[in-house]
């Protein structure tokens, strides 16, 4: 272990200080200087260079009602993915300098404990020849492999067929376009602002993309895939996920992902869903997932997503906020759709 004396004993952090009724307020967090633990046997100190904001987090910020992670306690420092540097290491496997994708993120120092492998423990990543940290938490992390077992593994995707992707412009949705894209099917893309339909269609290849703002789902649906669909990525629920069903060909497989429409809202408020019978009548599949699920093939995805990187048939978007104390905000944006791609906070060194 290193001199202690020369390490920061101390951090900023993100801490929620209420539970919020319905729409989450930047008043609802605080940013301030929480204790670091000791660095004890089996744990290392990282600096964060990145964390990622997602929107599982806000169902996290509810009280009592999550069994997706359980809700975070008030006026302690959160946790999120995060990539930084090891500056300790009571671990055998992490030396001093290595680069780590870990859970100690809203942070700019974190002590983790290493357990066994699982999704959430510390992981030692590689960064270099064109790989920068922070895409291990997009597209080489949880949001490539969510949207690699989404569309391949739940979706099960075939060459020729339709995918309607929803929240297409985000950090999921990007790359579920370009994966869809890569494996030959046509691709229907929605989004909530013209640039961001452009974006789909222009750069990253999407057959048709509708902005959702405009018109009813349904009828934009109805006019980008008249024959219908074959698969829905689903990373919004309410109105996305109804016209899916009626407009889904049968056999078609639905790959629910999250149900962002509803995060905001207090339970009787978020949307319910109509056109279930629609999945009877036509033996759809309605397969919910987590990307903690595809874990033991990781390796696989990895393998296949660093070659398209490699090639240049991927691109990797995201929104840069700076520094812990834009985090807040930038987590609010991105709920609100602020954002193209994924939602990076990039943490400021201290200068003292
Ligand atoms: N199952 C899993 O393991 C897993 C893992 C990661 C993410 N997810 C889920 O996948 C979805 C996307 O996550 P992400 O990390 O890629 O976030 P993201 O798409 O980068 O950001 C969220 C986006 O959702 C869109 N949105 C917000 N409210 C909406 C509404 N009412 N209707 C339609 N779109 C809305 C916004 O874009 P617009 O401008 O287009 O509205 C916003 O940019 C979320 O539901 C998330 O919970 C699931």
């Amino acid at each position: 272990m290193n001199e202690r004396a020369v390490l920061p004993t101390s951090t900023r952090g993100v801490a929620l200080t209420r539970y919020p009724e319905g729409e989450l307020q930047e008043s609802d967090f605080a940013v301030r200087e929480f204790d670091l633990p000791e660095v004890t046997q089996g744990s290392i100190l990282v600096q964060n260079e990145w964390f990622s904001l997602d929107p599982s987090s806000r169902i996290r910020m509810t009280a009592g009602e999550s069994t997706y992670f359980t809700p975070f306690a008030l006026d302690e420092v959160l946790d999120g993915w995060a990539v930084g540097r090891v500056l300790d290491s009571a671990h055998d496997d992490f030396a001093v300098g290595d680069y780590v994708h870990h859970f100690g993120g809203w942070r700019e120092y974190a002590v983790v404990a290493v357990p066994d492998k699982d999704w959430y423990s510390p992981r030692r990543v590689e960064v270099g020849g064109g790989i920068d940290s922070r895409h291990h938490l997009g597209v080489l992390g949880p949001s490539g492999l969510t949207a690699w077992a989404g569309l391949f593994r739940v979706g099960r995707l075939k060459p020729g067929e339709t995918v309607f992707v929803s929240a297409a412009a985000g950090a999921v949705g990007t790359l579920v376009v370009q994966m869809a894209k890569l494996m030959g099917a046509t691709v229907v893309a929605s989004a909530g602002t013209d640039e961001k339909v452009r974006h789909l269609v222009d750069d990253l290849g999407a057959d048709v993309a509708f902005n959702y703002r405009v018109a009813p789902v349904l009828d934009s649906l109805q006019a980008a895939a008249p024959g219908g669909i074959d698969v829905y990525f689903d990373g919004v629920g309410g109105d996305h996920l109804d016209a899916a069903l009626l407009q889904l060909r049968a056999g078609g497989r639905v790959a629910l992902c999250g149900q962002i429409a509803g995060y905001n809202l207090k339970g009787d408020d978020r949307p319910g869903i109509k056109n279930l019978f629609s999945a009877i009548e036509k033996g759809l599949t309605l397969q919910g997932f987590l990307a903690r699920m595809y874990f033991d093939e990781f390796d696989e995805f990895y393998r296949e997503v660093a070659e398209w990187l490699a090639r240049d048939q991927l691109i990797f978007d995201e929104t840069i906020i700076e520094g812990i104390d834009a985090s807040p905000a930038g987590f609010i944006g991105m709920l609100h759709g602020t954002n193209i791609g994924k939602s990076l906070v990039r943490v400021t060194p201290r200068t003292s």
